[in-house]
């Protein structure tokens, strides 16, 4: 099933992405033997270093916080399955370079074909060069190439439609897989079995049962250390236009014919490339989506509280800087399911707590017999701690005959004790591997993405008169003071014990 004689060469090696997913994913999928028969991980980077600082690096990317000997073992064993290569990002000859150093390593494979993954875990302005001379240079002609690509995908829907086209001149659909880690995480896969494998959701899953859903991304630290980057993209391009937009395809798009790869991605509709009907559910639910209206749309950014310093506090970005660390967005979807009901994707950089998850509130009891019960709501935890609940009412037990609110919870640390969750960028590099392209963004995907986002993220940029100022939050705060109130007047109502 597996690929054997593979080779993934990690583009950005030293980078921030390499050291926090791409390299823990990796040791994760070694320890729990997924990586293939004669895998070989090659590092590269502008760093002149040798193999030793190299190991060093990559090691301390990968936690061992009790020193478990039987893991540190395992490290020492995932050292000897790499090595790194120095070069530049836009020249031919370090390219060529990396071809000799792939064929010195290919030769163990004794004319057997080769697999050659090519992950650009690299930062957006060298994607077009890197991906041109991995296709001059290092492309196998005796085996399978294949290029994993990360967002940003662009800044608007025209730079979006200028990298996709670039990066098309070198490599095919079938090629590409574009890393949205969201569809990698366990409770996103889950959307789809909660949905169409049980009768009880799939009845409630629409207008008339369903009176407002939020869907909400809370980190607890700032932009430290990636102020630069942040500062260019925002948290709208940073987490809603993509991470949270991906949930809400899968949480309203229509049943998929199949599961076969290409069914998925074409409820979302698909237009160009050979995986089909999965994202094609996804992308028609989201070509019902309009562009989304400034008056839906609340700015936030984070200022110095508690000790911890303010966004603008963060020497790479500039003083008067009004990027929004923190925005909620209210989406509506015009088709006969969801007319009506407004989506709340809401996200914020230095808040209160970890936090994803999705909340489907219900509509009120109709003509109900109870006074002042509070509604049902289906919560569904993406982390930490992946757990489905449901917020019901039951009778006060005793003598009493009351409704109280209560919950039906699925907690999957409590249900499920003794299985592992994968992490979302080893179960991704994994189908990679495998060449299934099932959880990867397609081409199409990403222009209705960026047609519902692009009027606003011209507005915020400035493009179309003065740009909105963010209201100030206190770092480690629930938000901006404007919040409640932008989600009570879509309909929210909170629970009666609340
Ligand atoms: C990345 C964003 O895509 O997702 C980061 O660029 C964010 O800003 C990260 O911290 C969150 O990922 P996760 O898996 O921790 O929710």
């Amino acid at each position: 099933q597996f690929r054997d004689n593979t080779l993934i060469v990690v583009f950005g090696a030293s980078g921030d992405l390499a050291k926090k997913k791409t390299y823990p994913a990796l040791f994760g999928l070694y320890r729990n033997g997924y990586l293939p028969k004669d895998v070989h991980i090659v590092g590269y980077a502008r760093t002149k270093m040798d193999q030793e600082e190299y190991h060093k690096r990559t090691t301390s990317y990968i936690k061992n916080p009790n020193d478990d000997p039987e893991v540190a073992a395992q490290i020492e064993e995932f050292k000897k399955l790499s090595s790194y290569i120095s070069g530049n990002y836009d020249d031919s000859p370090s390219f060529q370079n990396l071809a000799r150093h792939m064929e010195a390593i290919e030769k163990s494979y004794q004319g057997r074909g080769v697999n050659r993954l090519f992950y650009l875990a690299l930062p957006p302005s060298v994607f077009v060069p890197v991906s041109k001379y991995v296709k001059e240079c290092c492309y196998a002609t005796n085996g399978t190439n294949r290029i994993i690509v990360e967002k940003p995908f662009g800044k608007d829907l025209q730079s979006c439609r200028d990298l996709l086209s670039s990066l098309k001149q070198s490599w095919k659909e079938d090629e590409t897989y574009r890393i949205d880690h969201y569809l990698g995480k366990e409770m996103v896969k889950n959307l789809l079995v909660l949905r169409f494998a049980n009768v009880a959701m799939g009845a409630a899953w629409d207008k008339h049962s369903i009176s407002n859903v939020q869907i909400s991304f809370k980190e607890p630290f700032g932009t430290e250390g990636r102020g630069g980057y942040f500062d260019e993209f925002g948290i709208i391009r940073d987490i809603l236009q993509n991470h949270l937009l991906q949930v809400l395809s899968i949480l309203t798009m229509e049943r998929p014919v199949s599961f076969a790869s290409e069914d998925i991605r074409d409820e979302k509709q698909y237009l160009s490339c050979s995986h089909a009907s999965f994202r094609s559910s996804q992308v028609k639910v989201l070509r019902a989506i309009p562009p989304i209206k400034r008056e839906d749309v609340l700015l936030g950014q984070y200022v110095g509280a508690n000790g911890k310093p303010g966004y603008l506090d963060d020497d790479t970005v500039p003083k008067d800087s009004v990027c929004p660390t923190f925005a909620a967005t209210t989406l509506w979807i015009n088709n006969e399911r969801w007319e009506g009901v407004p989506f709340i994707l809401k996200a914020g950089k230095a808040l209160n707590e970890a936090k994803v998850e999705i909340r489907m509130q219900f509509k009120d009891v109709t003509q109900g017999i109870f006074k002042d019960i509070s509604r049902n709501e289906l919560v569904i935890r993406i982390q930490p701690s992946e757990a489905v609940y449901l917020k019901l009412n039951t009778k006060t037990p005793g003598y009493a005959f009351r409704a109280i609110p209560t919950e039906m919870d699925l907690t999957y640390k409590r249900r499920f004790t003794d299985t592992k969750i994968p992490e979302a960028y080893e179960a991704l590099i994994l189908d990679a591997i495998k060449g299934d392209h099932s959880n990867f963004v397609r081409d199409d995907e990403l222009d209705v993405a960026w047609k519902i986002f692009t009027p606003i993220l011209h507005w915020i940029d400035g493009k179309e008169g003065p740009r909105p100022k963010p209201s100030p939050y206190p770092y480690g705060s629930r938000g901006p003071k404007e919040l409640d109130s932008f989600i009570e007047k879509l309909g929210y109502k909170r629970a009666a014990e609340e």
